[in-house]
């Protein structure tokens, strides 16, 4: 579905992807795991057209993204949830979800997914009159998400969807991330908590300071000792103790 080719990107002078390469298959959840500055939310907006790669490509569907502007990504089908979530805080939440239909051809109704839509969310249908500012940090990551959902996306990209949520409300996020999933959506995901993205994620990309450095099976990487130790906070096996040698 997507394919990314050695991709680089910069600021400036500074070169925040180095050669990243990557796939996406139709269904598939994949979770991009990296240290903070490794690259993840640059690759994201690279992938919705909001930066420009200096070299590299980015086929979706087989066809070039990196000629597309950001609109023309979206109504491609590819829509991203930015990290700290951005929800239009002086907007209701029903006018949130409604700005996030905008894209798409029939218009901005709500139409038959609305429902589907609070199915999922269903504390979203309790406060749509409620100024999306005033939502709790997880209400607000919960309706940038069916925001997103409202594009009617193939392909949804998400930034951190955990950040900064209490325990159960990450559980909830990622219950939420599956059912999505199970609706025949894609999703990228990108986060901190590689623990829960593993979980959730069929394969795994591991990128350090903008280049990738492993991929593989979400399951193996969980396994795997350098994921454990640098990226789900495990000590390293203990060094068994050698027999001393007698005088
Ligand atoms: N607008 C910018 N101008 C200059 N440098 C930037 C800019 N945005 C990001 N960078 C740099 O690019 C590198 C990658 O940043 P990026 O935001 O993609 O990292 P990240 O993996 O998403 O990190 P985090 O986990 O902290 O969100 C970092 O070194 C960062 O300082
Ligand atoms: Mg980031």
């Amino acid at each position: 579905m997507l394919t990314v080719t050695d991709l680089h990107v910069s600021y400036g002078a500074i070169r925040a992807l180095k050669g990243l390469s990557l796939e996406v298959n139709a269904g598939e959840i994949v979770a991009l795991i990296g240290a903070n500055g490794a690259g993840k939310s640059t690759t994201l907006n690279t992938l919705s057209g909001l930066l420009r790669p200096t070299h590299g490509t980015v086929s979706f569907e087989g066809e070039d993204l990196t000629v597309c502007k950001p609109h023309e990504i979206v109504g491609k089908g590819i829509v991203q949830v930015p990290e700290g979530r951005r929800i239009f805080a002086n907007m209701t939440v029903e006018e949130n979800l409604h700005l996030g239909a905008y894209t798409r051809p029939g218009g901005d109704s709500l139409g038959a997914e609305r429902e589907e839509l609070f199915r999922l969310f269903p504390r979203l249908k309790e406060r749509l009159p409620q100024l999306a500012g005033t939502l709790s940090g997880g209400e607000q990551q919960m309706l940038a998400i069916a925001r997103a959902l409202m594009a009617q996306p193939k392909l949804l990209l998400l930034d951190e969807p955990s950040l900064g949520l209490a325990p159960v409300l990450v559980k909830e996020v990622f219950a939420a991330l599956e059912r999505i999933r199970e609706q025949g959506k894609t999703l990228l995901v990108v986060e901190q908590n590689a623990k829960r993205a593993l979980s959730l994620a069929d394969r795994g990309y591991v990128i350090e300071t903008g280049t990738p450095v492993l991929t593989a099976p979400a399951a193996e990487l969980l396994q795997d000792p350098m994921v454990r130790q640098a990226y789900l906070g495990e000590d390293p096996e203990p060094v068994s103790p050698q027999p001393e040698d007698g005088p």
